[in-house]
């Protein structure tokens, strides 16, 4: 355990990695610009830090890492970054399948595919079923995705099994709902990762978030690395989660201030 003391008394237990991290990866097209490249050029070398913080999450034993690789708003980009994210996502599915496998990942596509093209719409499921028995780490890439979207759905949902008659609507709760978004079978995230200086959540998980830690940082997406990554998730090793308690009321449930409780 690291007893190294920062600011607000919290010891850090460098052990404590999160279960679930969610990550908008912001960035890429100031990056590109800033070298005055194209935007697109931007996403592409985008990839490689995905790649990166897909590896680091194996080897510190994160369980869930959420990417949100295209938002239900990004269709209002120009055609041809649409285009372009389209083909790199579909490209990308086909390229790093080898690699997901060899690092024991399991991918998923959280969001409304109805919206992509049949082939993508096909390659997403065939890479969803080659990696469905791999457990190491579990890689949901958030496409064509909103969280208010997922509440919406959610609620459907919750209608059509009230109108089906499995649900009582007497036992409509919050247990209920959560049932019912993407990835109810996981962890909720703990740490929440905006790249690219903005300081905002942008619809992305938004009732699964509750309780997540937030953390920012100014890399644009391009340079965050395995290091850049390390250091959030270092930082997360030192927050006091108190999921509406006292600080001395966690610290007398867990003995070290800063555990996680729930
Ligand atoms: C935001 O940067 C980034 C995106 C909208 C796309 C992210 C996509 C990738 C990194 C590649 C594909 C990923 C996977 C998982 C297959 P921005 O364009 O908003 O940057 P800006 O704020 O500088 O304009």
């Amino acid at each position: 355990m690291d007893t190294e003391s920062p600011a607000n008394g919290v010891q850090a237990d460098q052990r404590r990695v999160p279960k679930h991290v969610a990550i908008i990866m912001d960035g890429n097209g100031r990056w590109a610009n800033q070298r005055n490249r194209a935007r697109t050029w931007g996403h592409r070398e985008g990839v490689k830090s995905v790649r990166a913080v897909v590896e680091e999450s194996v080897q510190r034993g994160v369980g869930t890492l959420t990417l949100f690789a295209f938002s239900s708003e990004n269709w209002r980009r120009p055609p041809t970054e649409v285009s372009l994210l389209m083909d790199l996502f579909l490209s990308t599915l086909r390229g790093e399948v080898r690699r997901l496998n060899e690092n024991g990942v399991r991918l998923r596509v959280i969001g409304e595919r109805r919206a992509f093209s049949e082939k993508l719409q096909r390659r997403i499921a065939d890479v969803e079923d080659l990696t469905a028995n791999n457990t190491k780490l579990n890689l949901l890439v958030a496409a064509n995705y909103g969280g208010r979207w997922d509440v919406t759905q959610a609620a459907r949902r919750v209608v059509a099994d009230v109108l089906a008659e499995r649900l009582d609507p007497a036992a409509i709760d919050e247990r209920a709902v959560a049932a019912r978004l993407s990835f109810a079978d996981l962890p909720d995230p703990d740490l929440f990762i905006r790249t690219g200086g903005e300081k905002r959540l942008s619809n992305f998980i938004l009732w699964q978030s509750a309780y997540a830690e937030l953390y920012f940082t100014d890399i644009l997406w391009p340079e965050f690395g395995a290091a850049a990554y390390g250091q959030a998730l270092d930082d997360f090793a030192h927050r006091q989660r108190r999921f509406g308690l006292t600080g001395e009321q966690v610290a007398s449930q867990t003995g070290v201030a800063g555990d996680a409780w729930r």
